[in-house]
């Protein structure tokens, strides 16, 4: 998922670095993992999916940069606690969490079952909030750290059959707003990424909405209705890539982040503010 090793950042500025990223393994937290690791982090990438960690760590060992794998499903708090106890034993520190796991579908809120609203509200927000408070004690220790959540655009308006993510990530900004003041004097800085459309193979299979529903199906279009949609619907004209997200998260982990606290940037190629996020 690399579009280029070629970066706008210098190199090493990362270096010494140790950066856990959950849901790292594939799709837009993979193309956070390999910016991190290519400017000098040593990157933890964490997904409930071994196979997807390890074919990540081994992508990215290969090009001779430094990563490991754990696997953590970031809905259970004693799990995260342990996984995060364990990398500050192993590396010492802990300089950047990118909350970026997330759960996502389509479906109706009138028969969205418990358990489905649960599962997407413990993933995105719960894990979000697990994650942040486990790292706590380490970045405080250690006079400082970045934490940089995933969010959406999708609730910045309404966004019919997504009741448990669109309630989840307004969580997600509720909580990057309060823990970066809560957390201020202990230099934890508290930013969220609110990604445009970027069609990884997560996103397709989360963005397909029931055929009866009138949701436009964005993502599982033919490449040249997807083209249509990107000069038509995109203001800067093109899909996003994970290397775009990855790049606002190198900026905020970078110096060029440290008077940046409590702020959500739309990445978006103008989307959501052209279309109400539709
Ligand atoms: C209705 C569904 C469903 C669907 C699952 N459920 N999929 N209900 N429609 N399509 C229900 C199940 O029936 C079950 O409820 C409950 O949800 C839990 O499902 P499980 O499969 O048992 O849970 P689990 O294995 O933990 O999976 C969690 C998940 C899954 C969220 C349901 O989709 C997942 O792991 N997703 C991770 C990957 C992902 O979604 N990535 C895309 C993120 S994209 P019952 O009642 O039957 O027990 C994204 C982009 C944002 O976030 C930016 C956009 C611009």
């Amino acid at each position: 998922m690399i579009e280029s090793l070629a970066s706008v950042f210098r190199p090493g500025l990362l270096n010494g670095q140790v950066a856990l990223v959950t849901g790292g393994g594939t799709g837009i937290g993979l193309g956070i993992s390999e910016l991190l690791a290519e400017l000098g982090a040593h990157v933890v990438i964490a997904s409930r999916k071994a196979d997807n960690v390890e074919r990540a760590v081994q992508g990215i060992v290969a090009r001779g940069q430094s990563a490991s794998a754990v696997t953590l499903d970031v809905r259970n708090a004693d799990q995260v606690k342990q996984v995060v106890q364990d990398i500050a034993q192993r590396l010492g520190r802990i300089d950047v969490l990118v909350n970026n796991a997330a759960g996502n579908f389509y479906a109706p809120s009138a028969t969205l079952s418990p358990n489905a609203w649960k599962s997407v509200v413990e993933i995105d927000l719960y894990g979000t909030f697990h994650c942040s408070q486990a790292v706590y004690p380490v970045m405080a220790g250690q006079g400082g750290g970045r934490i940089i959540s995933t969010s959406m655009t999708l609730h910045y308006r309404g966004w019919p059959l997504m009741a448990h993510a669109t309630a989840a990530k307004a969580g997600v900004d509720a909580l990057t707003r309060t823990l970066a003041v809560e957390w201020a004097p202990e230099r934890i800085r508290m930013n969220a990424i609110a990604p445009g459309p970027i069609p990884t193979e997560g996103v397709k299979k989360a963005f397909t909405p029931p055929a009866e529903s009138g949701v436009p199906d964005l993502f599982a279009a033919a490449e040249e209705k997807m083209a249509e949609y990107a000069r038509t619907g995109i203001p800067l004209g093109r899909w996003g890539t994970p290397r775009d997200i990855a790049n606002m998260v190198a900026f905020l982990a970078s110096p060029a982040g440290d008077w940046i606290t409590g702020a959500i940037f739309v990445v978006d190629g103008g989307e959501w503010l052209s279309k109400g996020g539709r």
